[in-house]
């Protein structure tokens, strides 16, 4: 029959510049996946139109977010990065997504209430909808696996929602046409087309809030720069955001439950934790009882690790990095490979090279993060 097998799929919005949170909810994850995982990344530009239909740059936006995939360690080779729009199925499989869907199910959804405010009968109707063209993304691949910040959690469970009812709803059409696979659904096992996709949400940063407000998430839109560190902060910016973050004046707990009620102290040890790849709880064994004068320069200073030689920043180009090199050999074969591979995995897989194209000189911007914060964790400065 039509096996569904394991996939991973996963999308960022090309507005604003990536952030930390950005980067340890989701894509630090997406490069870890890579290992075992046959996985699709995707530059979602049509859900930017959602809260704003024109944006000044929103090329050089799905580039530089292109770019960030790649130096943060993305494999284009092995795995799928393109870009949403270039793939009609998207919306398409969205429209069908919006006869299936309830408008209840829109309305109850946060971050639609949050993005609408007030005045919901002005917003686009795009916004409303927003969460079934998502679930097209992720389903028009059929998609199992999503790795995802905490606060699209309510997303992926309508994408379940969605993919529930068209299950049942055609389980009968589904079998006759020879396309379905058995899929327990409560007590029921229904001739399913889509797998029910599980939401990947876990670490010790699933949620990175505001350096300046622990009760606020980190956000490209909080005027406060001091706020959030950005992908393309240097060294100097990010040791300077650290100094400033916002704490309290005890020490450190030596456990977990010591964090609670001290928003800004569990976040930034959620931070050190996260980059060092390790627990809150790790963490604490080690600072607990530290003030933050000694804690904050450890998280802002690299731990004790000497840059890897192509992290030097006197590195010759060519040696600075491997998803960087992969990066520029991946455009210079994409061309055949797309032409090899037509195994109908995805229509964006042909379209890529036009994506990466004149992505050298932001993947080198894309750098400066990695090497604070690469796959390897802080690194120190040359
Ligand atoms: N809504 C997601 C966000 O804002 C972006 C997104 C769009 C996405 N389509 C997706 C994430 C599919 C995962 C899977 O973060």
């Amino acid at each position: 029959m039509n096996a569904i097998s394991p996939r991973v799929f996963s999308g960022v919005q090309p507005t604003g510049n990536l952030h930390l949170g950005n980067y340890l909810g989701a894509i630090k994850k997406f490069v870890a996946l890579q290992e075992s995982q046959d996985c699709i990344y995707c530059v979602v530009d049509l859900h930017s139109i959602t809260a704003q239909l024109v944006h000044e740059d929103l090329k050089g936006q799905i580039r530089s977010i292109t770019a960030a995939f790649l130096a943060a360690g993305i494999d284009p080779k092995r795995h799928i990065v393109f870009n949403q729009s270039r793939v009609s199925g998207h919306a398409e499989l969205a429209w069908i997504f919006n006869c299936v869907a309830r408008i209840g199910w829109m309305n109850r959804m946060t971050q639609f209430k949050d993005k609408a405010g007030k005045d919901r009968e002005n917003a686009s109707l795009g916004l409303l909808a927003y969460p079934s063209l998502m679930a097209a993304d992720i389903l028009l691949y059929r998609a199992t696996h999503v790795p995802v910040g905490d606060d699209q959690k309510q997303h992926i469970e309508l994408t379940r929602d969605i993919a529930i009812k068209f299950n049942n709803d055609f389980s009968d059409r589904i079998a006759a046409a020879g396309l379905g696979t058995p899929i327990p659904m409560g007590e029921e096992t229904v001739n399913g087309y889509f797998p029910l996709t599980e939401p990947m949400i876990e670490g010790p940063a699933t949620r990175i809030m505001s350096l300046k407000d622990g009760s606020k998430k980190m956000s490209k839109s909080d005027p406060s720069d001091l706020s959030r560190i950005n992908l393309t902060d240097d060294a100097d910016q990010i040791a300077r955001k650290i100094k400033k973050a916002k704490t309290d004046p005890d020490a450190l707990p030596s456990e977990t439950a010591g964090l609670a009620g001290r928003a800004e102290a569990d976040n930034l040890v959620g931070i050190y934790a996260a980059l060092a790849e390790t627990t809150k709880a790790e963490v604490l064994t080690e600072f607990g009882g530290r003030q933050f004068s000694e804690f904050k320069p450890a998280l802002a200073e690299p731990r004790g690790r000497k840059a890897r030689p192509d992290q030097r920043r006197d590195a010759p180009a060519d040696r600075r990095s491997r998803p960087y090199r992969r990066g520029l050999e991946g455009r210079r074969r994409a061309g055949r490979r797309h032409r090899r591979e037509d195994d109908g995995r995805c229509e964006g897989d042909r379209r890529l090279p036009a994506v990466t194209r004149r992505l050298r000189g932001q993947a080198v911007a894309g750098l400066a993060i990695r090497r604070y914060v690469g796959p390897e964790g802080p690194a120190g400065e040359p």
